[in-house]
């Protein structure tokens, strides 16, 4: 019935199918999108686990859920995005939907705009998460994009960055990563932040910000600060956030889909929207990974602990940046990379060829993305020594 060519394999999952088919025993896989502590493992967090065993005893159905989600879930959700102290979530402005993840979050807000504003473009930064582009275009929408991140200073490149978002029509969407920019580390700072907020204003286009890493840069109220200065110029947008990561919730696929609207009245209409868009793609939402969320946020003690395990994960990714940057000092390689230590959440450019990438694998077992992205949170203090030996090689061999 289908005469189709094979589609093309994620460049990801199938690096990660290489490693698991290396037989070297000290191979280390930087390639990877999930966190890893001390040991190498991708752990269940403490609160999530008090979480699931209370949820055994007090759950008592398994019906659906609401298009929307669990009722309690988006009133803990915006306070953790939008501040504490935001009067935002009071004032009718501000709907949210549980979704499957960031990534069911941003699909859901794709079918909404392909209905609500069908001819819009999405920009997305260059580089960006490999998915951006496939998940609006699945929906219909046009992308484009914008330059971000200047590999020869391996920092923003402001005034492109800036320039470039003055250029986006009215009634465009603009695609932001509100912190730890996958996959370049690279993130906006406040008076660059104060910038975008007033260009979306005057230009009269629409950020989507993509939240995946909340809690993974400098912490939970400082990774929301860019969020935090956009709304507060009173420009509307959609925050698509994600539990993935900031509780290891990865594989229950739990996050949400939020709309902040010029006013009560049109986040109202937009909801009813948003809620048609879901039902005719996945219905409702799956309930396990709410429900933990839900019962860590709202209980004093579970949310203190699952607070300080997520600063227990920040510190070893900043101590793992630190470890890099220093051991391939300490190894005289001859660019400097203390840039590794200003960037933020789990991934950084190595600075490194796809030759140089396809060398570390093949000499060294260390597989890492063929644009030189490299996870610095799947590296363990045990495995330092042997990164940077192996980069220190490759640097000044190939
Ligand atoms: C920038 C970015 N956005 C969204 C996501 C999606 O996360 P989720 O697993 O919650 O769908 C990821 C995951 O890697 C990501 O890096």
């Amino acid at each position: 019935m289908f005469n189709l060519d094979m589609a093309p394999a994620d460049p990801i999952l199938g690096l990660n199918d290489a490693f698991r088919n290396d037989p070297a025993a000290d191979k280390i896989n930087l390639g990877v999108g999930v966190y890893m502590d001390d040991d190498g493992v991708t752990p269940i967090m403490r609160a999530v686990k008090k979480a699931e065993k209370m949820l055994l005893d007090s759950e008592s159905t398994k019906s659906y859920l609401a298009i929307s989600g669990l009722p309690s879930l988006p009133s803990l959700t915006q306070p953790l995005i939008l501040g504490e102290a935001s009067d935002l979530p009071g004032s009718g402005r501000v709907v949210t939907a549980q979704a499957p993840g960031g990534t069911g979050a941003l699909r859901v807000a794709a079918d909404f705009l392909r209905k609500a504003a069908p001819n819009a473009t999405v920009w997305i930064s260059t580089p960006t998460w490999a998915n951006h582009a496939g998940i609006f275009q699945a929906a219909g929408l046009s992308t484009d994009t914008y330059p971000y991140y200047d590999a020869a200073r391996q920092d923003l490149d402001r005034d492109a960055f800036l320039t470039a978002l003055d250029k986006v029509p009215a009634g465009n969407v603009v695609v932001l990563h509100a912190c730890c920019h996958n996959p370049s580390g690279v993130d906006p700072d406040t008076s660059t932040w104060e910038e975008v907020a007033r260009i979306a204003g005057a230009r009269g286009w629409l950020p989507i910000f993509d939240f995946a890493y909340q809690g993974f840069g400098d912490g939970l109220a400082e990774d929301r600060a860019g969020i935090v200065t956009v709304l507060d110029s009173g420009v509307p947008a959609f925050i698509c956030s994600s539990y993935s990561k900031n509780f290891g919730l990865y594989n229950e696929r739990i996050g949400a889909v939020t709309f902040v609207g010029e006013t009560a009245d049109e986040a109202e209409r937009a909801f009813s929207h948003i809620k048609v868009a879901i039902r005719s793609n996945y219905s409702n939402p799956p309930s396990h990974g709410g429900s933990i969320v839900a019962a860590i946020l709202s209980d004093a003690e579970l949310r203190a602990d699952w607070e300080d395990e997520l600063t227990t994960m920040r510190r070893r990714i900043f101590a793992m940046r630190k470890g890099l940057a220093d051991g391939l000092a300490a190894r005289g390689v001859s660019r400097d990379f203390s840039f590794i230590t200003a960037q933020k959440g789990m991934f950084s450019f190595a600075g490194i060829t796809p030759a140089q990438v396809d060398a570390l694998r093949v000499r060294h077992h260390v597989y890492a993305v063929r644009s030189g992205r490299i996870n610095v949170a799947g590296i363990t203090p045990a495995q330092m020594d042997r990164v940077c030996d192996a980069l220190a090689d490759v640097l000044a061999n190939d």
